[in-house]
């Protein structure tokens, strides 16, 4: 058995990527990365790697996270600046014995002499984005924070080894040096091979009050099936949140046992994601609510080509 799940449509190009790889019984740490540094790479993403949404000083920092699920070693970098693919430096430091988790200038040095690719990623589009968004702040007085799809995926390969592996550009107008939850070991990612592994998007400061990534692997490691677990997580902390705070920030959760076994639970309308096993073809997902349960629905050919339309499109000037 194998497979790889994950946050949001954008993921499934590279979930197929990484598929090729675990039927060809590669390693779950090689399949993760190939399939994050695809969304790395797509420019059109406007939340993970190139083309990400900038901070309030038209800076794109970015953060990103590695675990293995054998030897729980973890690696990870937050709001670092101009290198092309995070997440390959953050596996690299999940290999160190201490120093495992840099940020800012400290992790551009690492990436540096480490020979990482060092890459502008503040795009064209993504400078209209945010000069666009400076407008509607003015006009509109509304708040300038918004756009946190993290990519975040699960995978197991036919060694039985799974891997967990996040990487975005976080909030859309953060303050500069803001780490979100998905470098956040138990917050944004979790994964143990002896049990199976979860992973957020949404509102990162919502998300790490809950450590909801860790709380999905320990309801799991009772004997939930993920679908129950991620229902169960993310319904409490949602409801948490609301008595003990008045709302709650957005919050979605995936998550595989170490069976190829999988589940889903968001507390949005709308919520996106990719999967793939050895029985199922990369597919990708709509998740409703229904009474309190997640339903998931296979995309519609119409919505896959309008999401494809809508991220391409050409981007106007106010
Ligand atoms: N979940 C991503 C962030 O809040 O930065």
């Amino acid at each position: 058995m194998w497979g790889i799940i994950a946050t949001w449509r954008m993921a499934v190009e590279g979930i197929g990527k990484a598929s090729e790889m675990l039927k060809a019984e590669g390693d779950a740490g090689d399949a993760i990365e190939t399939a994050i540094k695809e969304v790395e790479d797509f420019p059109y993403y406007k939340s993970v790697g190139y083309g990400g949404l900038p901070n309030e000083e038209m800076e794109v920092e970015l953060d990103a996270a590695y675990m293995d699920g054998d030897t729980l070693d973890i690696g990870a970098v937050g709001a670092i600046k101009d290198f092309a693919n995070p997440i390959s430096i953050a596996r690299r430091l999940s290999r160190e014995s201490v120093n495992n988790f840099l940020v800012g200038e400290g992790a551009e040095k690492f990436a540096h002499r480490e020979g990482f690719e060092r890459k502008n990623m503040l795009s064209d589009r993504a400078k209209i984005h945010y000069r666009n968004r400076v407008k509607e702040v003015q006009e509109q007085e509304i708040k300038p924070y918004s756009g946190h799809d993290t990519v975040g995926m699960v995978c197991l390969d036919t060694h039985g080894k799974m891997t967990a592996a996040t990487s975005t550009s976080g909030l859309f107008m953060k303050k500069k040096g803001r780490v979100g939850d998905s470098p956040v070991s138990g917050s944004g990612f979790y994964v143990d091979s002896m049990v199976g592994g979860a992973t957020a998007t949404g509102l990162g400061e919502d998300v790490m009050k809950g450590c909801v990534s860790y709380e999905i692997v320990r309801l799991m490691k009772e004997g939930m099936h993920p679908q129950a677990a991620c229902e169960k997580a993310v319904q409490m902390f949602d409801e948490t949140l609301r008595r003990r705070r008045g709302k709650a920030g957005d919050m979605s959760l995936v998550a595989m046992n170490n069976k190829g076994e999988w589940g889903v639970a968001t507390n949005i309308e709308g919520f996106s994601f990719a999967v793939a096993t050895a029985d199922q073809e990369p597919i990708v997902y709509l998740t409703k609510q229904v009474d309190g349960k997640c339903v998931h629905e296979v995309a519609s050919q119409e919505w896959l080509d309008n999401y494809m339309k809508t991220r391409t499109a050409p981007l106007v000037e106010k």
